[in-house]
């Protein structure tokens, strides 16, 4: 079974390759200097003893002039060069999971090495403790080097978990530092900040509960004191101290400095309009970007226009974040170019498809603080580009932190193996999908 599909994504590979495309072989020596803003951006974390190897890793990287092969698309004249090394900053109740879901099947089966913590759920890191000189780290090692092997947990390919981002800091830890490509994803304020007062249960905190929540939040948000109740945690994931937030002036400088940061900054209200256009940027195929949605909302809460309009006026750094960025996305979506619907068309085309020959079952489940999400399973005899495309409850998360050293550790349930998944759930129909049904937006 496993060598078929391998055989099948091998003939995929090859002729996708060579059909239509020429290789050539190019050298790079122009190095990009955008990021000499990011130190000013970026919240000093930890940075404890971590600086000499680094020093002389990255001015021996940065010489190496990089040998890629670059792909000329013949039908169109575009030069395109797969892109393999990237950071994906995860932001929180944005649609990150779904995204991030797409990252790891692109690194899992092509042995890219993920920047993962070894303690935690699927190796998310809040800081970036940089700790080596003490015989320890608390990093997993990419792949091929030991747990042991302290000094060399860096050159990683990938980075797509939550970090409080810090631009310096990531961009130690990964390989071709100079050569990355950085995305993240953003959502409307106020619809992040429902969905992350409900999800970590903060609801709960307050003294609310989940059924009252749209009659009693606005007394609740009007009660608050200034500046508190968790809000403007976009900008904050995005490594923006929230005092920023506040300051009209300060915020309209640094916006336009979170824009030289990143590549593309996905939208996920319009998520396969942005997938489009990451395809673009990484030159990645559309089977790349098929995804099936993680963490889904059954239910996303309703509330008036009022309570709407207090959560704005304490939301005002993310308001003008997703403002600006949303400007920023309409403007690469015209600067695609006229195939763009044609793309996407097809491009929903196919996650239709994929849909109908994957999804068995979409089952609610309830979190620890019985806040309600939907979690897909595979249909019965489903090939593995399926169970890879739908991994219910961070399947290939678990492989990917095995493969890099991550052993069986109590303080990690999750960490299953094969046999001790989940059984697959039969579905009942093998088009579980209703005549006319539309994707809803993804939580
Ligand atoms: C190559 O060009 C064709 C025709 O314009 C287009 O459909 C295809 O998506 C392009 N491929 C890449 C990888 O850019
Ligand atoms: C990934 O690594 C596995 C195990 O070492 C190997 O069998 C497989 O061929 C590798 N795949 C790629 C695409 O390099
Ligand atoms: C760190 O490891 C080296 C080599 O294994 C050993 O010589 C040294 O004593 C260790 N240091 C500490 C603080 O454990
Ligand atoms: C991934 O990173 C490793 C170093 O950890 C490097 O050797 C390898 O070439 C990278 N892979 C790609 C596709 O860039
Ligand atoms: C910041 O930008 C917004 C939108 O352009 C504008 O309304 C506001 O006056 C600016 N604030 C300052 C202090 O310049
Ligand atoms: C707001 O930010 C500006 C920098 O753009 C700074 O000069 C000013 O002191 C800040 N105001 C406050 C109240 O912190
Ligand atoms: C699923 O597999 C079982 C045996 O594993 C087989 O009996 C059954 O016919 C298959 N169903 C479909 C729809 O392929
Ligand atoms: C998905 O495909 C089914 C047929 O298999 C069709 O009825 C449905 O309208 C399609 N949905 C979308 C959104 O294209």
């Amino acid at each position: 079974m496993r060598k078929h599909w391998l055989l099948a994504v091998l003939l995929l590979c090859l002729t996708s390759t060579f059909s239509g495309f020429y290789l050539l072989h190019s050298s790079r020596s122009a190095l990009i200097n955008k990021f000499n803003m990011a130190v000013r951006l970026a919240v000093p974390y930890s940075t404890q003893k971590a600086t000499t190897d680094f020093t002389t890793s990255l001015s021996t990287m940065t010489t190496l002039q990089s040998q890629k092969t670059l792909f000329i698309n013949v039908s169109s004249g575009e030069m395109c060069n797969e892109v393999s090394n990237f950071v994906f900053v995860k932001t929180h109740k944005t649609g990150s999971t779904t995204l991030r879901s797409l990252t790891c099947r692109y690194g899992y089966f092509r042995n890219l090495s993920f920047l993962l913590g070894k303690q935690g759920v699927i190796g998310h890191l809040n800081q970036l403790n940089l700790v080596w000189t003490q015989n320890e780290s608390n990093l997993l090692p990419p792949i091929g080097v030991s747990v042991e092997d302290h000094l060399n947990h860096r050159n990683y390919n990938i980075s797509n978990i939550h970090v409080r981002y810090n631009g310096e800091l990531i961009r130690k830890l990964m390989y071709r530092a100079s050569d990355l490509k950085y995305f993240t994803i953003l959502r409307n304020p106020t619809n992040q900040w429902l969905s992350q007062f409900q999800y970590f249960g903060q609801y709960r905190k307050a003294g609310l509960s989940l059924s009252s929540l749209p009659q009693t939040l606005i007394r609740y948000l009007k009660k608050l004191k200034e500046r508190t109740g968790g809000f403007n945690n976009q900008l904050r994931d995005l490594g923006i101290h929230s005092s920023i937030a506040y300051n009209s002036s300060w915020l309209n400088e640094t916006i336009p400095q979170i824009d030289k940061e990143y590549d593309l900054v996905l939208i996920m209200e319009h998520f396969d309009e942005s997938l489009i256009l990451l395809k673009k940027l990484l030159c990645w195929s559309f089977k790349d970007i098929l995804y099936v949605k993680k963490r889904q909302q059954p239910n996303p809460l309703k509330i008036n226009e009022a309570t709407r309009k207090e959560i704005q006026k304490r939301n005002v750094g993310d308001e003008a974040l997703y403002d600006y960025f949303l400007k920023v996305f309409w403007s690469k979506v015209e600067d695609y170019g006229p195939s763009f619907q044609k793309d996407l068309n097809q491009f929903r085309r196919m996650l239709n498809e994929t849909w109908h020959m994957c999804v068995g079952k979409t089952v609610a489940e309830k979190s620890q603080d019985n806040y309600r999400y939907l979690e897909t399973y595979v249909t019965d005899n489903s090939s593995e580009f399926c169970w890879a495309l739908v991994n219910t409850n961070f399947q290939m998360d678990i492989e990917i932190v095995k493969r890099q050293g991550k052993t069986s550790d109590d303080r990690w349930p999750g960490l299953l193996k094969q046999s001790e998944r989940k059984p697959v759930v039969k579905p009942q129909r093998r088009f579980p999908l209703r005549k006319g049904y539309k994707r809803k937006p993804i939580h």
